[in-house]
């Protein structure tokens, strides 16, 4: 597949990833100019994820991001790409209460937010919304496995499906979001032998967060790509660049600037033509004369 920023991928782009043995390039990104690069670069997929609550918000956890956050931060994502294939996350309680509830906020998600996809977290809970989705026009992304949203009934932020039982239900849990319509899954935090069946099992495309290489494509937090999370970094992620210790030091560097008269210089100043500097000084010594200027007298 090019990265031709000039074709808009398409739901069928994503899928034919799968088919033709193409692992799938997907980061998350919440704003417009690292979607911007980040499209730029070639990356396949950007979730504007509801991590946004840790990464950006300050939240302790994913769980306070609202409907409205994540539109105008969908919105800012998606104004920002030409290529990538767009995807936002249903933020928590935006989807379990009911199917109408799941319409209308993945509808704003769309229609606002301008996605071309929306993700949803759980297995066989959410299958029959994931129906009701798909069968209003939604392309719905699933994510199973680790589910930050349920992190207080899992028992925190923990590796699933070690187990043979729990990972079968994983397994069925996929194949029930493939049954419903679900045109991708992310697995997220599990052993992978597991994502490997999983991905053998599904027609559909595996994205995967932790859970190993034989997934269809991968999913990092960009915060934790560049050295921006101020968590420590998990165990399945990589750093690609230090942004923030970018950031620390330049941000020192100003700060010195200016605390020693360094900033701004002349080429970072506007100057007057001196004629103009006298005749403001001459105004100056006849008060009266000012007060008797039109506000719009001079640029
Ligand atoms: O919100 C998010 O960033 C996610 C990824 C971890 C898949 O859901």
């Amino acid at each position: 597949m090019s990265t031709d920023t000039s074709h808009k991928l398409s739901l069928h782009d994503f899928l034919g990833f799968k088919a033709r043995g193409e692992p799938i390039a997907m980061a998350t990104s919440y704003d417009h100019p690292t979607a911007y690069f980040a499209d730029q670069a070639g990356v396949d997929a950007i979730l504007v994820g509801d991590s946004i609550g840790n990464n950006v918000l300050g939240y302790e956890s994913t769980l306070p991001v609202s409907m409205d956050e994540m539109a105008v931060h969908c919105r800012a994502v998606s104004s920002a790409v030409n290529r990538a294939f767009v995807i936002g996350d249903m933020p928590y309680m935006s989807y379990q209460p009911s199917t109408r509830d799941a319409l209308l906020n993945a509808g704003r998600l769309m229609a606002e937010g301008g996605v071309d996809a929306v993700k949803l977290e759980g297995g066989a809970a959410v299958a029959e919304t994931v129906r009701a989705l798909v069968r209003a026009g939604v392309p719905v992304m699933g994510h199973v496995g680790l589910t930050p949203q349920s992190a207080p009934a899992l028992g925190g932020y923990r590796v699933q499906g070690r187990q043979a039982e729990a990972a079968a239900r994983l397994v069925e849990d996929a194949r029930l979001l493939e049954d419903a319509g679900a045109f991708s899954v992310v697995l997220e935090a599990v052993p992978t032998e597991l994502a490997r069946i999983i991905t053998e099992t599904l027609s559909v495309p595996t994205i995967g967060i932790g859970a190993g290489q034989h997934c269809d494509g991968q999913v990092l937090v960009m915060h934790d790509m560049f050295g921006l999370s101020l968590r420590k970094l998990p165990k399945f992620a990589r750093q690609y660049a230090d942004l923030g210790q970018a950031l620390r030091s330049g941000f020192s560097a100003y700060r010195d600037d200016v605390k020693q008269r360094n900033f701004p210089d002349a080429e970072h100043s506007y100057h007057m033509r001196r004629e103009e500097l006298e005749r403001l000084r001459e105004l100056l010594g006849k008060p009266g004369e000012v007060a008797m200027l039109s506000p719009r007298s001079g640029a």
